[in-house]
């Protein structure tokens, strides 16, 4: 067998799994094809995150499991990039750690890998190239998706905002936002394709086209991709609260393609803490944005990130955080313990919270939050809703996809009807996901 393949292991966003996609274009251009095993591989490829200390861990982990298996196949490559690699000093790090990697490339220069194989294959030494700056927007190789009938679309790269805990704006840089026309055309060729669902991808997609001296912005971009009017789904993440306008507000309203769902991350709930993590929005300022959304689309629902035990946090302000999910009435939350990341403000704040008080946090609030959410399930007994079939699960029989907001459902049926809108009937909500049977 003369094929070459490749095995991508990917870690942390939906940003970064899109990236992946990237990576997989690029190498299927130079001729290698997708193998489920490391073992089977001509390359292996670790797409890192960093954005909290476990996603790091885990792939420190997995690169070092490689060892034995570069021993025993001198020809495997073994390439490391991602949002990892970025950090200062880190490629360094890496090649002393794992001297067996082959490449170290980082987020600014995904561009490039094709040069990066090639170069190693024609070289003993291993090659080692992190960009600094932000490369160029390119639109260069095709992505190789494998998220049917879903396709991910970057707006834009980077962020500004600098939160204090977070890596992200040292990492990926500087906002910078792709050019409309070039959105707009690989929304329209995705939906030529069949794809039926289309998730619009950027750290604040609020701040889309200020880097454009307000040439372009969100909401319009919005209403642009939408003057198509085939059948689909457009989603979008993240927004910022801070942006979070009244213009994107009526965008949605105005399009049925746009889910009725918005992930608002609101981080805390105590004005003290959402200041030290410079969120530039109170407790108040949040909710008055929820009531705008929800008085303009009653049925819109809501979806946030939460953080616990960011520096300082009192028991006092973490009851602020219990309060904000009880009064927003978020559908659910993804909840995370603050991670120290070095090079941040967080990172040099006194005050660190001790581990055990971060876990008894999380717990409760996790606790809090998964009973909201299955209060909501049990609002879907008995209702017909759209879903929109993505896969099948051959052993459990059934097909699945989600509604509009994202929920699971399952459900059986006697034709394939991946990529396909039916109509449910939900005999099941317990816990998140739901089951049901198809009604014509
Ligand atoms: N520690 C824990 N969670 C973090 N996030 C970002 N940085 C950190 C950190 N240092 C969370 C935020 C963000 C989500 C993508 O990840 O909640 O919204
Ligand atoms: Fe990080 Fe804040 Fe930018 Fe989100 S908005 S990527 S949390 S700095």
């Amino acid at each position: 067998m003369n094929e070459k393949h490749y095995h991508i292991i990917t870690y942390g966003c939906q940003m970064n799994v899109h990236e992946s996609e990237k990576i997989a274009g690029t190498l299927k251009k130079m001729g290698y094809e997708p193998v489920a095993d490391s073992e089977d591989a001509d390359i292996v490829v670790f797409n890192t995150c960093c954005i909290r200390e476990n996603a790091e861990n885990h792939a420190y982990g997995n690169i070092g499991a490689l060892k034995k298996l570069k021993k025993s196949k001198k020809d495997l490559l073994i390439a490391v990039g991602g949002c990892m690699t970025q950090q200062p000093g880190k490629a360094e790090e890496l090649k002393k750690k794992f001297p067996f990697v082959d490449i170290v490339f980082g987020t600014h220069n995904l561009d490039e890998l094709q040069k990066l194989v090639e170069l190693k294959l024609k070289r003993k030494k291993s090659v080692v190239d992190v960009w600094e700056k932000e490369g160029e927007i390119s639109e260069k190789d095709k992505p190789f998706r494998t998220s049917y009938p879903n396709a991910w679309v970057n707006i834009m790269y980077g962020c500004n905002n600098f939160c204090t805990y977070c890596i992200v704006p040292y990492v990926r840089g500087r906002e910078r936002s792709r050019r409309p026309e070039h959105i707009v055309a690989e929304v329209r060729s995705l939906l030529d394709e069949g794809y039926k669902e289309i998730t619009l991808l950027g750290q604040n997609v609020n701040s889309y086209g200020n880097d454009a001296d307000g040439a372009f912005n969100f909401p319009d971009l919005l209403r642009e991709i939408c003057q198509d009017k085939r059948k689909f789904r457009l989603r979008f993440m993240t927004s910022n609260p801070k942006d979070f306008t009244e213009d994107l507000v009526a965008a949605i309203a105005e399009n049925p393609q746009i889910c009725r769902l918005v992930h608002l991350p609101v981080q805390a709930g105590s004005d003290r803490i959402l200041q030290k993590m410079n969120r530039k929005y109170t407790f108040d300022e949040y909710l008055d944005k929820v009531k705008m959304l929800r008085k303009r689309i009653p049925d819109c629902q809501i979806t946030t990130d939460i953080m616990v035990g960011f520096p300082t946090e009192t028991e006092e302000d973490f009851q602020k955080t219990l309060d904000l999910v009880d009064a927003a009435d978020f559908s659910t939350a993804f909840t995370f313990v603050y991670s120290r990341r070095s090079g941040t403000v967080a990172a040099e704040m006194e005050g660190q919270i001790p581990e055990d008080v971060q876990k008894d946090r999380i717990m409760r609030l996790v606790s809090l939050v998964n009973s909201k959410t299955r209060e909501k399930s049990k609002e879907y007994l008995g209702k017909i809703v759209e879903i929109l079939c993505e896969d099948y699960d051959g052993k459990k029989g059934v097909y699945l996809g989600r509604d509009e907001y994202g929920r699971m459902g399952y459900f059986p049926s006697s034709e394939n009807v991946v990529g396909k809108f039916v109509n449910v009937k939900i005999t099941e909500a317990s816990g998140v996901s739901l089951t049901g049977e198809i009604v014509r």
